[in-house]
């Protein structure tokens, strides 16, 4: 395979890209299934769990995409939800009882699951300091990309499971469902930054958005959390779009239930998930 990896670079070079995915590169002469680059995240996001290389293949005036897939043997969870849902304390507690079953499994976030991510979390969340809407988009990619490359991809090649709390599903919930930037932007933005990698499982913690408000502490609001109800609303509405369109990926909690039903659900959601994947933890 070559070394560069850069299927975001076709839209530019090339005026008529596809893609061709080739079950193994070096024995087959012809691609199991090749289509044309719009049809890609439809694509991409069957590929789950799947470490996704691409190369730009310059052929006479053509070009060429080939992707070669390469399955880890880790579990990658996704926590989702808007603000208020409780995600991060039921993540911990969650931990606690896979540590007593003896699951080895690494906990990150987005934003700031790395040395580089966290000043760069800080930058995002600090209500003095206003930020662009790109600008913010770019942030939040750039933390993810440090922290797949650092901490996500060693770990689910290790063999580990891996929780994030939010990953590529946020941008799109908050920046392009909340902001009203161009989905096929963040499309391709999250692409790079997670370097095609989809999460097994994603659970979304669904909270209606003034009851999740309320439940934030009244004087310590970050920049995110200040946006007007109508924003936090679009952010809600875009999250059960997204579990929606991709139901085999997303299980939904109701995050307004007590905290110990919530737990409840939760643990049965990732043990299920844990025991069917094999995982060796
Ligand atoms: P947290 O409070 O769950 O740690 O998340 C930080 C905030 O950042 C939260 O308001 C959601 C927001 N966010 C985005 O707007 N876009 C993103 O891509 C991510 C990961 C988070």
């Amino acid at each position: 395979m070559a070394d560069s990896i850069a299927p975001w670079q076709s839209p530019f070079l090339v005026s008529n890209p596809a893609i061709s995915i080739w079950k193994n590169r070096k024995t087959s002469s012809q691609p199991i299934r090749r289509c044309p680059l719009p049809e890609t995240p439809a694509l991409t996001s069957q590929a789950s769990g799947i470490v996704i290389k691409a190369v730009l293949i310059p052929k006479n005036k053509e070009a060429r995409l080939i992707m070669t897939a390469e399955r880890h043997p880790g579990c990658f969870i996704t926590l989702e939800g808007p603000e208020g849902a409780g995600k991060t304390t039921q993540l911990k507690l969650l931990s606690k009882c896979l540590d007593e079953l003896g699951h080895e499994h690494v906990i990150t976030r987005d934003p700031g699951g790395t040395a580089l991510g966290k000043p760069i979390r800080r930058i995002l969340l600090n209500s003095e300091t206003p930020v662009h809407p790109v600008t913010e988009l770019l942030l939040y990619e750039a933390d993810r990309a440090q922290n797949v490359s650092e901490i996500i991809l060693p770990n689910l090649k290790a063999g580990r499971i891996v929780f994030c709390d939010r990953y590529t599903d946020s941008t799109l919930a908050y920046q392009g469902f909340g902001r009203n930037i161009d989905f096929k932007l963040i499309d391709m933005l999250n692409e790079i930054a997670s370097q095609g990698l989809r999460p097994d499982l994603t659970i979304l913690f669904d909270i209606e958005s003034s009851e999740g408000l309320s439940r934030l502490h009244p004087s310590g609001h970050d920049r995110l959390e200040r946006e007007a109800l109508e924003f936090h609303q679009k952010v809600r509405q875009g999250y059960l779009k997204l579990a929606a369109k991709e139901p085999e990926r997303w299980r939904i909690i109701d995050a307004a239930g007590p905290m110990s039903k919530v737990q409840g659900d939760l643990r049965k959601i990732v043990l299920e998930k844990i025991a069917s994947m094999n995982v060796k933890a």
